[in-house]
């Protein structure tokens, strides 16, 4: 998703801009493009469809400049090409943006009556021309302009401004996309969100929905409502280190291997005398003990990790519970309201159909809940309560132990909803603890640990188009996770198939050399499991199978077998997606991919 930075102090503000994106480049993007007053006070724009290397390679040396806004663009109207890039503007200004503006259309055809011209397809253009209009034709000053102009938008926006009769201010505005001010010694920063400075600053202020800032060298003030508003200056605690690759040769690779102690991190502060305790959080549990039906709503990833959170809430706490994808739930008239939790996973806290799905489930009356991993962000401060996980930062596009911690953080929670509605003795809850806690990080360890073994599995995969993944119960859930991770990195079209459905359609897919990875970690199901894999391998199938450390597999079941650690079966899904994630990045590393930045997909997915 687009990616906003903007500098004004002493330092050269094209260096400062360049690192801002590249270190936003994890969100996705397809252009690029900065806009900076020169020495001469000159308002410049140098952007470039493609990679940010493009942006360099257009200035030869670098230009000197102390006051400048920059943006990586995740295409959304119009293609992603010169034209289309950010900045936009006019000779009076230069606008950056994150978001959709969805009325641009009518705006555009006003503008055009007016007597404005437009060269890209993109909303933003018509963002930029409406505020040149209020600026110079209407001639108000340029907090009255923003006003003005971001009144007339609807939809979603996190924007960057910059006048050219003012080129010691950059402008900020926010409505539905994230956006903070970053404070460093006698200079400010605006960008997206925290990774973007963390090498200068850890110091900021959030932007919240409907303000606008003026951000100068030594100053920066906000307003909402045209009324000054005062903020607190916040610290972010993710450290630069964390931010950055480690000597691994991706961030999804050194993500992975920061499992074991993201899950520990995650739960230490969670649990008190051995029992799940989350009084830390400020969430009420008891809240889970009345509540006659939970809805968890998410997308993608953090959607995957809500279908195993059903199948936890069901046997440990029998507590009814509907997953639902974010996109589908908002606009379905969803039947919730008072006696229903509506629970978030997100680990951006940005997902813009998320937030609106929050959003809903507040007004119909519904108590919410949010597991979210960037503190701060809107999901985390819109929900009556939030768990953050504490993953630290997670750059690769693909996500991997966000994952691992919200499941993780989940089985806990499930463990205190058996609990407090009477499903479960202390006993049994902490004995469940302890293994979540001391034997889950531990079994994850040494499943990366085995990485080789997977890589090899996962090169005999790696020249296939087609693929399918199948399991039953948990393992069918952790099917879909496999199945995204390898589609999303590796471009091999993948499936995710209930075991037991396979034979109602789709088996006529598999003819030989097929690949089918069978997980098989539920002991209840794994006669079955091995019934279908039979099936398969009666059509020819190449089968791969997942299976427990002591699950015995007679001779001949499947072509190749990777065994996890020891782990009791409730357990399985924190080293079976640990594995799932090895396979597809593996995968993936030998179709030599792009593995940190796939095509097509962003990180933060802020627009609908
Ligand atoms: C994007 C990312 C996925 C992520 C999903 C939900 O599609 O590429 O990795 O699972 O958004 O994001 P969230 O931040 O809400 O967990």
């Amino acid at each position: 998703m687009c990616g906003i930075i903007g500098y004004i102090g002493k330092d050269n503000s094209v260096n400062h801009l360049i690192e801002g994106l590249r270190a936003l480049e994890y969100r996705g993007y397809d252009s690029a493009g900065i806009a900076f007053f020169d020495t001469k006070q000159k308002l410049n724009t140098v952007k470039a469809a493609g990679r940010l290397a493009n942006v360099e390679a257009m200035m030869q040396i670098t230009p000197e400049s102390h006051c400048g806004i920059g943006h990586t663009r995740w295409a959304t109207h119009g293609a992603p090409d010169d034209i289309n890039a950010h900045p936009h503007g006019t000779p009076s200004l230069r606008l950056v943006h994150n978001g959709i503006v969805e009325n641009y259309a009518a705006l555009k055809e006003e503008l055009t009556a007016l007597g404005y011209t437009f060269e890209s397809e993109t909303d933003t253009e018509v963002a930029a021309k409406l505020l040149d209009y209020y600026y110079v034709k209407e001639k108000l000053t340029a907090r009255a302009a923003i006003e003005r102009m971001t009144s007339r938008l609807v939809g979603s926006w996190a924007l960057g401004i910059l006048f050219a009769d003012d080129p010691g201010t950059v402008w900020a505005a926010r409505q539905g996309s994230p956006l903070i001010i970053g404070k460093g010694e006698n200079e400010h920063y605006i960008a997206s969100d925290i990774t973007a400075i963390l090498s200068r600053t850890r110091d900021y202020y959030q932007l919240d929905e409907g303000e606008i800032a003026k951000v100068t060298r030594s100053s920066a003030e906000i307003w909402k409502d045209s009324k000054p508003v005062n903020k607190e200056l916040k610290v972010a605690h993710w450290d630069i280190e964390a931010a950055e690759r480690g000597g691994y040769p991706h961030f999804m690779i050194k993500e992975i291997n920061e499992e074991p102690t993201a899950i520990r991190t995650t739960l230490h502060s969670r649990i008190k005398d051995g029992l799940p305790d989350f009084s830390g959080d400020g969430f009420d549990t008891s809240v889970l003990g009345e509540i006659s039906r939970m809805h968890i709503i998410a997308c993608g990833t953090a959607m995957h990790a809500g279908l195993v959170a059903k199948g936890l809430l069901n046997s440990l706490a029998k507590l009814p519970c509907e997953v639902e994808i974010a996109s589908e739930f908002r606009y379905n008239d969803p039947i919730v309201g008072k006696g229903d939790l509506v629970l978030i996973i997100s680990q951006s806290g940005e997902t813009a159909d998320s937030l609106a799905a929050l959003r809903l489930a507040k007004k119909k009356g519904a108590a919410t809940l949010a597991i979210v991993n960037v503190i701060g962000s809107s999901i985390a401060r819109e929900a009556d309560s939030v768990l953050y996980t504490m993953a630290g930062p997670e750059i690769a596009v693909a996500s991997t132990k966000a994952y691992s911690v919200q499941t993780a953080l989940l089985y806990l929670l499930s463990v205190e909803a058996g609990l407090v509605r009477g499903r479960l003795s202390r006993e049994d809850a902490a004995k469940r603890v302890s293994e979540l806690y001391n034997r889950a990080p531990e079994a994850v360890a040494e499943m990366i640990a085995r990485e080789k073994e997977i890589e090899t599995v996962a090169n005999k995969i790696s020249g296939c188009e087609d693929l399918f993944f199948i399991g039953r119960g948990a393992d069918y859930h952790l099917a879909a996770e496999g199945s995204l991770k390898l589609k999303e990195i590796s471009y091999i079209h993948s499936e995710a198939y209930a075991a037991g459905e396979l034979k109602h359609g789709t088996i006529s897919l598999v003819t030989p050399g097929v690949p089918v990875v069978a997980l098989c970690t539920v002991p209840d199901l794994y006669e079955k499991m091995v019934s279908n894999i039979r099936e398969t391998k009666a059509r020819g199938a190449e089968t791969f199978m997942i299976c427990g450390a002591d699950t015995e597999v007679a001779e001949g079941t499947a072509d190749h077998i990777i065994r996890l650690p020891e782990i009791s079966p409730e357990l399985a899904f924190l080293p079976e997606v640990c594995a799932l994630q090895l396979f597809a990045y593996h995968a993936a590393a030998a179709r030599g991919c792009d593995i940190d930045k796939p095509r097509n997909l962003a990180k933060s997915v802020t627009v609908e």
